[in-house]
């Protein structure tokens, strides 16, 4: 029988852009008002670098944030040469810490201070899987001469099974998984290797952004690409598979950055994400994994306990508004006008 409403653990989000400044004011009541935590993307215009500067930014986003909310940023560092020893123990020992995210040099939004030579990391990596802290990886390779649609599963093959076959007890999260490729990698690796999911990557291919006229709010990194690799990552996600969960990565740009001579990458997921996720796991009748997908299969991974809050989620018609902010700061949001036919409600 249809379901008309379910209850679930109150769900995280592993991977999102909060930004600074007025932006997340903007935008961050979107994720504290549905989700207990969130792991905080570090490529800010200045780079979070060092511990103390995920601390003060941390900082900053609890004083956006209501008493009233139990929502709990988690911070993870830019990976880069100067990360010591102390740094690493300080993640390790903190659960206000998630880890460490790797960005290849160059290949999206403020990644001008990625990595160039994995190589040279292996020094923080081998320190990185002897106190547990997980690496979350951006995916991709951005050299020129690899084709954007194959720069993930080329940064699969070359770097990332490299890492592995180096550190096998190494933590890693392969972020933002765009290909059956990528899945099927994931499914294959050790238990210490999982994936984060975005909802604009289980709901649109590369079609809908690229062949019914230009759609700038859906060019993202890595980029959406076919119908069989957007299946492959709908099919997983819905089965619960315990290796996958969500990651939004949730990236805002103001309207004139993205529909401009050279966009900005990132898809502003945010706004209804939840809803939009349990119309989708109820469209594919598997509304019973959906609490895996967004609630539990993270906080194992992470080793974390569930959130001890319950989000209701019934079923009732909303429409996402076509844009947030106001004329000076302008953000549209995914499915900017569409309805969807579900609202959620946090329960103590
Ligand atoms: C992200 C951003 O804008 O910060 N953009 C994106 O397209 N996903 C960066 C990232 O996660 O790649
Ligand atoms: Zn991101």
């Amino acid at each position: 029988m249809e379901k008309n409403s379910i209850t679930i653990i109150q769900p995280d989000d592993w991977h999102i852009h909060l930004r600074e400044g007025s932006i997340t004011k903007l935008v961050i009541q979107d994720t504290y008002s549905v989700f207990g935590r969130a792991l905080v993307m570090p490529n800010l215009d200045k780079p979070i670098f060092k511990p103390r500067e995920a601390i003060e930014y941390r900082n900053f986003l609890n004083g956006l944030i209501p008493k009233s909310s139990n929502f709990s940023p988690i911070m993870t560092l830019y990976l880069n040469e100067n990360i010591t020893r102390d740094d690493i123990k300080i993640i390790s020992s903190s659960e206000n810490f998630g880890g460490i995210k790797y960005y290849p040099k160059g290949v999206t939004t403020n990644s001008s201070k990625g990595v160039t030579d994995y190589k040279s990391f292996f020094r923080i990596f081998e320190l990185m899987e002897k106190y547990n802290v997980t690496l979350q990886i951006h995916g991709e390779v951005s050299d020129k001469s690899v084709d954007e649609f194959d720069r993930e599963k080329v940064f699969i093959d070359k770097v990332l099974s490299d890492i592995v076959r180096q550190f096998p007890q190494l933590k890693i999260v392969l972020e933002h998984i765009t290909s059956r490729h990528a899945v099927e990698f994931i499914k294959n690796a050790s238990s210490n290797l999982s994936a984060t999911i975005t909802a604009h990557h289980l709901l649109y291919e590369r079609n809908d952004m690229l062949s019914y006229g230009l759609k700038p709010h859906l060019y993202c990194k890595p980029i959406l690409k076919r119908n069989s690799d957007m299946i492959a990552l709908s099919n997983v996600a819905l089965s619960g598979h315990k290796k996958f969960f969500l990651g939004s990565d949730s990236a805002p740009h103001l309207i004139g950055d993205k529909q401009s001579d050279c966009g900005c990458a990132g898809v502003y997921s945010a706004k209804y994400l939840i809803e939009i996720l349990v119309q989708f796991f109820d469209n594919n009748n598997s509304l019973s994994n959906f609490e895996k997908f967004v609630s539990k299969n993270g906080a194992n991974f992470y080793d974390v306990s569930f959130n001890k809050k319950k989000l209701f989620l019934e079923r009732s018609r909303i429409k996402i508004p076509n844009f947030i902010g106001n004329e000076e700061m302008k953000i549209i949001p995914m499915m900017a006008g569409e309805f969807i036919n579900w609202t959620s409600k946090l329960v103590e």
